[in-house]
């Protein structure tokens, strides 16, 4: 990794952790004082911040910078939070560690975890909608509508449930690859389009950044699929070789190692070209298709 971009990560995660921090006051008039405990613990207890990452360079590559943009990026945090807390469920992959501490249902209970999920998902769309984020109102519709969808049934609460059906069962390479784009790729595609909504970016340019999300979407779920088979759990934070114990519909799983690698190498590939029309100036959006492929 570049110094330049191990930086740039600190730098906007730094904005979007303080952003966050604000957004969840610790002693909300009407908030009870359990879920704001448990929300707080969700969202500000580490993580990568890799999708705010991506919203923010994304909208930078088209010259949009500053707090309205750290907002957009903090939303689409609080949606993968959530996400994250309900996938950890006993419902679902029931996982007791997350980012290194016990998951929200073991440090709390379940029902803080689903209305953990329920609040941060509102909140998301809250902070979307307020004129802090984008002074145009038409540019606000946009990104919380494009929210709504990578975040819904035909996203990533879509995925989820086409991962959970598919447990035990010998799914199809294509099936598999449509679920992950849902499950993982929507949201990353969405913080790349989301990105360049705020930057007022033309259609065409759009059309680069969906493209790249998605790719580097997909890589990122084969990385997370080939550590969790091959990684340990003290340095992913995350209980390993959870996806074999619960036989999850995984690219590793089906075709082995060695080809879930080549096919992380081939969506790099395809984000890095993506990334073509733009240069140099593309340079920390590339930097992070790199980190995603060394991580696998
Ligand atoms: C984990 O996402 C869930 C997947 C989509 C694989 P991250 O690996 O980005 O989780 P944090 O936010 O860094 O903890
Ligand atoms: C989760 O995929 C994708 C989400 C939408 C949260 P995983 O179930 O593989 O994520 P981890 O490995 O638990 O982080
Ligand atoms: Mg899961
Ligand atoms: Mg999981
Ligand atoms: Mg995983």
């Amino acid at each position: 990794m570049s110094d330049d971009f191990t930086a740039r990560v600190a730098e906007n995660a730094a904005a979007v952790e303080r952003v966050l921090d604000r957004l969840l006051p610790p002693a909300e008039d009407n908030w009870p004082d359990r879920l704001t405990e448990a929300m707080r613990y969700a969202v500000l207890g580490g993580g990568k911040r890799l999708r705010p990452f991506v919203l923010i360079e994304a909208a930078r590559l088209f010259g949009s910078t500053g707090d309205g943009v750290v907002r957009a990026a903090a939303a689409l945090e609080c949606i993968h939070c959530y996400s994250l807390v309900h996938d950890d469920l006993p419902a679902m992959d029931d996982d007791d560690l997350r980012r290194g501490r016990p998951t929200v249902h073991r440090a709390f209970d379940e029902a803080t975890a689903i209305l953990v999920g329920d609040a941060l998902q509102s909140l998301a769309f809250e902070i979307i909608a307020d004129p802090e984020t984008d002074p145009d109102p038409e540019i606000r519709i946009a990104l919380a509508a494009g929210l709504a969808k990578a975040a819904g049934a035909g996203g990533m609460a879509g995925g989820q449930s086409l991962d959970l059906a598919g447990e035990g069962k010998t799914l199809r390479e294509a099936e598999i690859v449509t679920l992950q784009a849902m499950k993982t790729g929507a949201l990353f595609r969405y913080a790349a389009e989301a990105g360049a909504m705020i930057g007022r970016a033309s259609a065409e340019d759009r059309e680069s950044m969906a493209a790249f999300g998605a790719a580097l979407g997909a890589a990122f779920q084969l990385a997370d699929d080939l550590l969790d088979y091959s990684g340990n759990t003290a340095s992913l934070g995350k209980t390993a070789g959870q996806d074999a114990a619960r036989a999850k519909p995984t690219l590793v799983a089906l075709l082995g190692e060695e080809k879930a690698r080549a096919l992380l190498a081939e969506r790099i590939a395809d984000a890095k070209a993506a990334l073509g029309p733009y240069g140099d100036e593309g340079r920390m959006l590339i930097a992070a298709a790199r980190f995603v492929g060394e991580r696998g």
